[in-house]
This record gives structure tokens, sequence and C-alpha cells, in this order.
């Protein structure tokens, strides 16, 4: 890939607003991802970070404005729509399957229906996806240990990383990290961020909101801020201090005590 292109937005999002009844909750927002790049996007509780990368993800559409991938228009009705278009997501809410394995997780909703059965076929399936999920937790060099262990019994950081390892099975192009750390002790945090770094390194786009703003700095090289619906700041991260971040999170004229 040349650097011209590496730094030409993979996905934009350009005028982006959303309405919940009363509540606007997006107004006009711009943001934008390159393949390889970090944005880690931060802003107080409500400033409407889950609401943007759901439209980003397919979850529900704007009610204005525009997505385009690659500089062309596109619509998804669903998050299977931006899968197939290579955006996945991971969000805070460990969603596995407790009484699964570790393939088990990794693959659901994409098996099929063999899996279950006992059948010599079902029983075939599953030695592959025991392979598979080997393997592919071996390219993104993390070590789960037992995947034959049953996801209820894993700590919340080998759970995250399962979650993970999920939404990579497909080489997305953008993965969206939604308070990934939230649950996570100091140690596993770390382990995440060293994978956020080790997907960059694969050209993948990431969006990585934490509110712990030193996990955003540690990792991001671009920071975007919302507040109350409207980006209040897009800079290189190493040209924001954390405590100008803070500022522009709450506002001029707001206490941040109140
Ligand atoms: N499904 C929803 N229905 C109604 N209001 C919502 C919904 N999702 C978000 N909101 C509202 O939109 C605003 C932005 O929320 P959200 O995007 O979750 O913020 P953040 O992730 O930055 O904390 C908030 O006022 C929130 O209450
Ligand atoms: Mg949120």
């Amino acid at each position: 890939m040349s650097e011209e292109n590496g730094k030409r937005p993979w996905v934009e999002m350009r005028g982006i607003h959303k309405w919940f009844g009363g509540v606007h909750a997006l107004k006009g927002v711009d943001f934008h991802v390159c393949r390889g790049e970090v944005v880690g996007l931060i802003g107080d509780n409500g400033a409407g970070k889950s609401t943007l990368i759901k439209i980003l993800s397919g979850v529900f559409p704007p009610d204005k404005g525009e997505i385009l991938i690659e500089g062309k228009r596109v619509r998804f009705r669903s998050p299977r729509d931006a899968k197939e278009h290579g955006i996945e997501t991971v969000y805070q809410e460990l969603a596995l399957v407790d009484n699964l394995d570790v393939p088990g997780n990794i693959f659901l909703g994409r098996e099929p229906a063999l899996v279950g059965g006992r059948s010599l076929l079902a029983l075939l399936h599953k030695g592959r996806m025991m392979r598979e999920a080997r393997a592919l937790l071996e390219r993104l060099k993390v070590n789960i240990g037992d995947l034959t262990a049953l996801a209820g019994e894993l700590s919340g950081g080998q759970r995250q990383t399962i979650a993970i390892a999920r939404a990579l099975y497909t080489e997305p192009k953008l993965l969206i990290m939604d308070e990934p750390t939230a649950a996570l002790a100091v140690q596993e945090t770390r382990k995440v961020l060293d994978l956020v770094r080790k997907l960059k390194e694969r050209d993948i786009g990431i969006v990585f909101i934490s509110h712990t703003l030193q996990e955003v700095f540690a990792v991001a090289d671009r920071i975007v801020i919302l507040r109350k619906g409207e980006k209040v700041g897009d800079f290189p991260a190493a040209e924001l201090a954390i405590d100008d971040a803070v500022k522009l999170m709450v506002g001029g004229e707001e206490s941040p005590t109140r």
C-alpha cells in the first residue's frame, strides 16, 4: 500500500444526525478512519459515542448524513450489511455463551447447523473449528490456554480476547471497540491494548472508545472528541494533552464537578 493510500480515509461519515424522540443525540458529526489508524473516540457520558459507532456498524441508520467506504456511498440496513463491508464491532458487554467452549464462541452464529449433532460430520466439523480457532489465536499472538474450557470458566480478559478474535475471524478492515476494557483488570487491559497495536500493524483501522483517557492516549494515533452530540475536537494524539482533552469534553462554561 502506498503512503498516500494509507492516509486516505477508508471510511468516512459526513454530517451525521440522529434523534431519539426529542433527544438530538448527534448534530452533524463528521468522522473518518484510515487503514492501520487507531482513532480514540472520547466524550462524557451521553455525548453520542455509542450512537455514532452504532450507525457505523449498521445497528441503526442516521437520520441525516452519509457514510462512504473508499469514497463510495454505502447504506447499512443491518449489522450484517456493515460486516459484509468489513466493519466489525466488539462491545463492552461480553456477549459470549458461557456454556460453549472457545471455538464454539469464536464461530458462534457462523457455524453450520451441524454443531451439536452427533454425526461423524459434526465431529469432523468440531475438529476443524478447534484447529481454525487455534490458528486464529496464534495469528493474533494471544494465548488463551485450554481451548476446550467453557467461556464461563475464563477470566474477563480471556473472554474479551475471544470476543475480539470472533470479530477478527472475517478479517475486517475496521474494528470498532466500545469500552472493551471496562470490565477488565489492569493486566488484562494491557493485553487488550497490546492486541490493538498488533491489529494496527496488520493495517486494520480501529475505533477505540474508553472512558479511561490514559488508555485512549496510550493506543490512539488520533483523538476525536464529542460533546453533547457535536464533534468539538479532532487531533493527532501526540499533539493533545489529556487535560486539554478533558476541558473539551466537559466544555468551557460548565464546572467539571457538577
Ligand atoms: N436507544 C436510545 N433511545 C433513546 N435515547 C438514546 C438511545 N441511545 C442513546 N440515547 C441518548 O442519546 C444520547 C447519546 O447517547 P450515547 O450515544 O449512548 O452516548 P455515549 O456513548 O457517549 O455515552 C444520550 O442522551 C442518550 O440518552
Ligand atoms: Mg457509550
